[in-house]
């Protein structure tokens, strides 16, 4: 049996997720019996330039009829209320979705959730931290036994990499960031990585899985690193530090303290040593103690390993999961419903 997917937004991401099913499929179908069959792509511009280019007759203009031809559709237009819209729409149809829209979900997950539930529907969203790195599924399932205490690391690839080339190449702010967005690594909104807020919405997201309780956006402590000059970052190295944007949550009596600020580390420690657009994360759980997580976290083929793990994932439930669907809902939402710590 196949399982029929639609994109919406074919850019940097949404064209990497386009390659990975043409490629891919076959090897996807051995490993896991899963036919995956891409219906449409849709996207208002066809004329700019992608790395491949995407078959005429995958393209459309019209969300809505890779919604009409879809079991799974897939949103990567990113921005915020074209792209909840469409999800809402997409779960009115009773299509499942998968998203790699982190700010939607930090800000306006509990919606989301709520209607997917409602439906008896997923949503995947691998994709909306850490690029390829597949730390939603180590949360949700890996490291399900422990009892977190705190996740901290680099959650976004484009402060990263304009950090890292600041001080390898002595170059300033403005031109390392040109240079990001050459990559196609930035958020369309530049001020979502520099300002910290990308990283803010990634640790939110992780937070709500590793612990399991709701976390109020605002309620996070957001600071970026468009101030910073390339003198803190070689001062800083001349007495053995590194400075990183990182991202924290911790338990702390009780309660939670989530957080993003630039920080300066031991330059021998391991995430001072992350570099380029890499991610990573620390995971401190009680059993399991520390693990760290490692690997591409921007771009347009990492992430679109991530959008496709999802896709694997709920395509291999619609076909082969025998529970009721109850139990589906509860894996899939619970996360953002529980307010209890
Ligand atoms: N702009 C994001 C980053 C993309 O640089 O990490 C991946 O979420």
């Amino acid at each position: 049996m196949k399982v029929k997917v639609g994109i919406v937004g074919c850019g940097v991401v949404g064209t990497g997720t386009v390659r990975l099913l043409l490629e891919n499929s076959n090897i996807i179908q051995k490993k896991t019996g899963v036919e995956l069959v891409l219906t449409k792509v849709a996207d208002k511009d066809w004329e700019r330039k992608r790395e491949i280019e995407i078959p005429t007759y995958l393209r459309t203009h019209d969300y809505r009829e890779v919604i009409k031809e879809s079991d799974i559709v897939v949103e990567l237009v990113g921005g915020k209320d074209f792209a909840k819209n469409l999800i809402l729409e997409a779960l009115e149809e009773n299509k499942h979705v998968i998203t790699a829209n982190k700010r939607l979900l930090a800000e306006d997950g509990l919606e989301v959730f709520r209607k997917a539930r409602e439906r008896g529907l997923h949503i995947g969203f691998e994709a909306s931290v850490g690029g390829g790195i597949p730390i939603v599924k180590a949360l949700k399932e890996g490291l399900v036994g422990n009892r977190v205490r705190a996740i901290y690391g680099i959650l976004n690839g484009t402060t990263n990499y304009i950090l890292t080339k600041m001080l390898e190449e002595r170059m300033d702010f403005s031109h390392a960031l040109e240079l990001a967005q050459k990559q196609g690594y930035a958020e369309a909104d530049p001020s979502l990585d520099i300002d910290g807020w990308d990283s803010a919405h990634k640790i939110c997201i992780l937070s709500m899985i590793a612990f399991g309780r709701y976390v109020p956006f605002e309620e996070v402590y957001v600071e970026g690193i468009r101030d910073l000059d390339l003198l803190d970052l070689e001062l800083g190295k001349e007495l053995g530090y590194t400075l990183k944007l990182l991202a924290i949550s911790k338990r702390r009596d009780g309660s939670m303290e989530v957080r993003v600020h630039p920080t300066f580390i031991r330059s021998e420690d391991a995430l001072a040593k992350v570099s380029d657009v890499y991610n990573a994360i620390m995971v401190e759980g009680d059993f399991v103690g520390k693990t760290m997580f490692y690997g591409k976290g921007a771009g347009g083929q990492p992430t679109a390993s991530a959008v496709v793990s999802d896709i694997v994932d709920i395509a291999k439930k619609l076909l082969f999961c025998t529970k009721d669907k109850d139990q589906l809902e509860w894996e899939d939402q619970s996360l953002y419903l529980s307010k209890d710590f």
